[in-house]
């Protein structure tokens, strides 16, 4: 059992490489299983969520080599198109292997994903889209097979699920004739799966628009590819620099990818430079108070209500936060409520209203984002903050002490 112990009150300064985007390299690592060649990934973050992704892969045949960032995928020797239940239900994103092994062995043989702790998560979307490619479902679970070879079509999707999106775009890659995929979701990890599966001799367009049209081919090379920063990661550090009232500088980021995330924060009072790669920030006193409503992008991420609401928590007066992307992303409010947080929900809907300070207890993180709220919340607050559950937050932030620990936070790990 590992927690985080974190003494707040050190204002964070220094500067940050952001680390690569788990949202980009979890589809990408998936569809490297399309090519029956060599894929170079660098920019790997170092998360647990990834070694679960490699460990599927390595069940499937497919070979592969870390160093440091860098990943060396071979997909050659793919053998096997079902997945263990157990690896299946280890990560929600096992999903995208649905439309990877389809589209590689027209079979998969895998369990159906669960819920989790952020909504019921259903999958209906990818579902109905691989069924228009052609996809026969099983009764039981997914034993999917396409025993005529999958073929283009046009796929609507009735919600921009940013899971079904790419699903659909890992099967069509390879299905005869032209998929069109119209309410597409237009997150940047699209734009980064599109730019990957076209290094590997696809033919997609349109990713970051509402349509996009896939042409199959044949076959799909080996390639070399960069990662793209991870927007949620920069934003964590964004509101753990405002709430600190430090002054850091986030390198290797893409500022408009943060575009909503910096609007808010300057309205909450935060001072911020934007450079080619680089956003610099100096958090002010007090931070004032926002509204904030989830939406697929170019919305504001649902991925940072979290993270943001424990920023607002500290505010000087009320705001108001609408969830409307996940059916309970809330379960964190009652940890942000231990450290003191003023926050009532209803339905869809959080009022937070601002307290003078947050103070450090025994908190647990429900999940990865929730998580890393309590890490900031922890650092910016009074006391001592244990953090319980760690887990969670590993699956997406690279070694999340260091991160903070190099900027001058006082957090350390420690097993139990
Ligand atoms: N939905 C359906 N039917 C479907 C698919 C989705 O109703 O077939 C609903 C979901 O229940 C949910 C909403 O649509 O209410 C959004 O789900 P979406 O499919 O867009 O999300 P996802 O692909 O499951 C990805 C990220 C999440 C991020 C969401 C939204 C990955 C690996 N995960 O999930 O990331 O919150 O998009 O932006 O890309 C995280 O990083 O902490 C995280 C949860």
């Amino acid at each position: 059992m590992e927690k985080l112990v974190i003494k707040g009150g050190n204002p964070l300064k220094g500067e940050v490489n952001i680390q690569g985007a788990k949202n980009s390299v979890l589809p990408i690592l998936a569809a490297s299983l399309l090519c029956e060649g060599q894929c170079i990934i660098h920019n790997v973050p170092i998360i647990t969520d990834v070694d679960m992704m490699l460990e599927i892969l390595r069940s499937l045949g497919v070979i592969w080599q870390r160093q440091g960032h860098t990943l060396i995928v071979d997909s050659s020797k793919a053998n096997k198109y079902q997945i263990d239940d157990k690896l299946m239900r280890s990560m929600r994103s096992s999903i995208f292997l649905l439309g990877a092994l389809l589209g590689r062995f027209n079979n998969a043989l895998v369990s159906r994903p669960g819920g989790c702790d952020i909504g019921e998560r259903t999958t209906d979307l990818h579902e109905k889209g691989l069924k228009s490619l052609g996809a026969q479902f099983g009764e039981k679970g997914y034993m999917v097979k396409a025993p005529n070879g999958l073929k283009g079509a046009e796929v609507y999707l009735d919600y921009p699920s940013v899971g079904a999106t790419e699903n659909i775009m890992l099967a069509a890659c390879k299905a005869k004739g032209v998929t069109v995929i119209k309410n597409a979701a237009r997150e940047p990890e699209i734009v980064d799966l599109q730019m990957f599966l076209n290094k590997m001799g696809a033919k997609v367009s349109g990713a970051g628009t509402a349509e996009i049209r896939i042409i199959g081919v044949d076959k799909l090379n080996g390639c070399e590819h960069r990662i793209i920063p991870d927007r949620i990661v920069a934003g964590t550090v964004l509101l753990a620099t405002a709430m600190t009232k430090g002054d850091v500088l986030l390198k290797d980021v893409i500022p408009e990818h943060l575009e909503l995330i910096i609007i808010k924060l300057r309205e909450m009072g935060a001072d911020i430079a934007i450079g080619e790669n680089e956003i610099r920030i100096k958090g002010t006193y007090p931070l004032k108070p926002v509204d904030i409503r989830t939406a697929p992008y170019p919305g504001f991420p649902t991925d940072m209500q979290p993270i943001m609401m424990v920023g607002l928590a500290i505010a000087e007066g009320t705001s108001i936060v609408t969830e409307n992307v996940f059916d309970a992303r809330f379960k964190h409010v009652g940890e942000f409520r231990r450290m003191g947080a003023d926050i009532k929900i209803s339905n869809k809907t959080a009022v937070i209203k601002g307290v003078k300070r947050l103070i450090g207890t025994y908190v647990e993180a429900t999940d990865l984002r929730a998580g890393a709220a309590l890490v900031i919340g922890g650092l910016a607050g009074e006391n001592t903050t244990i953090i319980e559950k760690v887990e969670h937050i590993d699956r997406g932030y690279e070694k999340i002490e260091e991160l903070f620990g190099r900027l001058g936070g006082n957090i350390i790990r420690i097993k139990e």
